[in-house]
């Protein structure tokens, strides 16, 4: 199949790229390169532009008439959000409504939608499943849940079909460390502390350890870049299969603190990692983990790199590297 990914130069877009061309289909890629490297778009055709501009998405759709579409374009910093929600709005509501537009009018193919935990906001209860309230607490998370109800919307008067996947933190890099996870800013806590050990970063902040958690540290539910890309593989072949619109949780389902995430890393690179205590961040709550049941029973997904050792292990080799 002809699959267009939108945000293929970012983190999971372009592992995307390359879960898609190990499968035989052809990658076509839309990024603005507003965050995403010209150089991680190695498995298909780059085509550089702003999805939020109709004049550039239509003629685009026309011309290459996918017969999929997978959108990772997004913005993604909790914090940014906050500071500037217009540029969420307009990146990730208005633009994917913009691409929305231009596929109705030319390929209503399948359309796989990367969401987010953070359309739950405070769990209510862990591990979280779909049927969890939405309500998120921050316009980031406000964004991917506006753009999941305008896809039930559009299923149900266009025929739309889609697929919403909510990944927990997704982590880790491709097998061959040819490409992974280059953020700037960087907020995140493997890469983060990586580059602690690496040595270019400073100590560690661990963001709180007084926490209601065994260790005091916050819990998160680490999921493998590879596996999430087997997710969305088993999403576009259901959609393929039986049109519909359906939301899935994706996560590992099991839970590691920031200090057992320090621990693997000093395991994988050999060395303690320096860090210290510094106050907790806001909005952080003490444990999110999903209950995954339902892409494991209905899309029959297995992650396989659920070990937290192995998942530091692939992003350490990727640090390790030259950057982009
Ligand atoms: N942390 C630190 N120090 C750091 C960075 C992070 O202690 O320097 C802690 C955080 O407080 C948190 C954990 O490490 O407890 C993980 O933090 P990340 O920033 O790596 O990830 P989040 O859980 O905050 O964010 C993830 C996704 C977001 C999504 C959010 C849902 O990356 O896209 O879950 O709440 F919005």
């Amino acid at each position: 199949m002809r699959i267009l990914v939108c945000g293929g130069a970012g983190y999971i877009g372009s592992h995307m790229s390359l879960a898609l061309a190990e499968c035989g289909h052809t990658v076509e890629v839309v990024d603005d390169l507003s965050t995403g490297h010209a150089a991680a778009v190695r498995w298909g055709t780059l085509h550089r532009g702003d999805l939020g501009d109709a004049a550039f998405i239509g003629p685009l759709l026309r011309r290459i008439q996918p017969d999929a579409v997978m959108h990772f374009a997004a913005r993604s910093l909790v914090g940014e959000s906050v500071a500037d929600p217009a540029l969420y709005y307009r990146n990730n509501v208005a633009a994917t409504l913009t691409l929305l537009e231009a596929m109705r009018a030319t390929v209503p193919r399948p359309f796989v939608f990367s969401s987010t935990a953070a359309v739950y906001g405070e769990p209510q209860c862990v591990p979280i499943d779909e049927n969890h309230a939405c309500a998120p607490i921050n316009p980031y998370g406000v964004t991917k849940h506006t753009v999941e109800r305008a896809l039930a919307d559009y299923w149900r008067a266009y025929r739309l079909p889609s697929v919403s996947l909510r990944y927990f933190n997704a982590a880790g890099a491709e097998a061959q460390a040819r490409i992974g996870e280059s953020h700037a800013p960087e907020t995140h806590l493997i890469p983060r502390v990586l580059k602690s050990a690496l040595d270019g970063g400073g100590p560690l902040t661990v963001f709180g350890d007084d926490y209601p958690t065994a260790d005091g540290t916050c819990i998160r539910d680490y999921v493998h870049v590879e596996d999430l890309c087997q997710a969305h593989l088993l999403a576009l072949e259901r959609l393929c299969a039986q049109p519909s619109h359906e939301v899935f949780n994706l996560g590992n389902g099991r839970g590691y603190s920031v200090r057992e995430v320090l621990q693997a890393t000093a395991e994988v690179v050999g060395r303690p990692v320096a860090h210290r205590v510094g106050p907790r961040r806001a909005g952080d709550p003490a444990v999110l983990v999903a209950d995954s049941g339902r892409a494991r029973e209905i899309l029959g997904w297995r992650p396989r790199r659920t070990d937290l050792s192995a998942i530091v292990d692939s992003a350490w080799r990727w640090h390790r590297r030259p950057a982009f």
